[in-house]
């Protein structure tokens, strides 16, 4: 396999991210690895998360791959600066890691992450929702990156306590419906009657059950798709860095730190048939 991209997630999610970049790139090989013994990354402690994203980056990184995505919104909110700022230019200087969360950031505010106009006023107004974990909700990030480059954009967050667990643990569909309804049910007692223009599912476990958002919320809300968005902004970062592309032929590994035959159910999910995941 020549130059591999590494995706990582805590768990399942990722694939969400993978399955559209497996698309949008057809020569390019990639390694997924999910962290399934350890998931839900969503109530552990900061200091967790990063010890456990740098784990899973460098596995990757051992694996052949020089540029790793973290497809994982908590980690990426919580962990993935400290991660390029400080472990790699003393770990991996020649290695690269990129998030979700810069090209959500990007295409909610229309604006590049680092040629944005703080204080931009002319953009009419826009209430705008993320569903996340916990953890990602806690850090703000979403609401501080959007409002600093477009501060009449409201940002409502609401997390979806136990969604992760039940998608990784194959729940019953009806679960799954009565989990989602909850957190739409409170993002709107939150809404206090206004009107809400964007969703997007700010874990990437939730576009796995997209369907069932799409069924609880208004038919006018657009919901973004956050694989479709990444996967967008990874081919414009391999124009500009070649040096991280790879190969004439694509190949796809899935990995896991968990047991193999426990992700039998996610073909469910997911639009092919469950990838063959080894045990990493
Ligand atoms: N899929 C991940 C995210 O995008 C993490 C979910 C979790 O492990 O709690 O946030």
């Amino acid at each position: 396999m020549k130059n591999p991209i590494g995706i990582c997630d805590s768990g399942s999610g990722g694939l969400t991210i993978l399955e559209t970049l497996a698309k949008a790139l057809p020569k390019q090989s990639f390694i997924y690895l999910g962290d399934h013994k350890r998931a839900p990354y969503g109530h552990r402690s900061e200091e967790e998360i990063l010890k456990f994203t740098i784990e899973l980056v460098e596995t990757l990184f051992k694996k052949g791959c020089k540029l790793v995505i973290v497809a994982c919104n908590t980690a990426s909110a919580v962990a993935l600066r400290q991660i390029q700022e400080k472990w790699l230019p003393k770990h991996y200087p020649d290695h690269r890691t990129l998030g979700v969360l810069v090209p959500m950031v990007e295409a909610l505010t229309g604006l590049e992450w680092d040629r944005y106009n703080p204080g931009i006023s002319h953009v009419p107004q826009k209430n705008l929702a993320v569903f996340a974990t916990q953890k990602t909700v806690d850090s703000g990030a979403y609401p501080h990156q959007v409002r600093l480059r477009v501060p009449n954009f409201q940002v409502i967050q609401q997390a979806c306590p136990g969604l992760v667990n039940a998608i990784e643990n194959n729940a019953r569909e009806a679960e799954l419906k009565a989990l989602v309804s909850a957190c739409c049910k409170k993002l709107s007692g939150q809404m206090f009657g206004e009107k809400l223009d964007v969703v997007f599912l700010g874990c990437t476990h939730y576009p796995l059950v997209e369907n069932l958002f799409r069924d609880c919320l208004p038919e006018t809300v657009e919901i973004l798709s956050q694989p479709k968005i990444v996967s967008a902004s990874l081919k414009v970062y391999l124009k500009k860095h070649p040096e991280f592309k790879g190969g004439e032929k694509q190949t796809l590994e899935f990995l896991t730190t968990g047991n193999p035959e426990n992700l039998g159910h996610l073909e469910k999910f997911l639009h092919k048939s469950s990838p063959p995941f080894k045990k990493n």
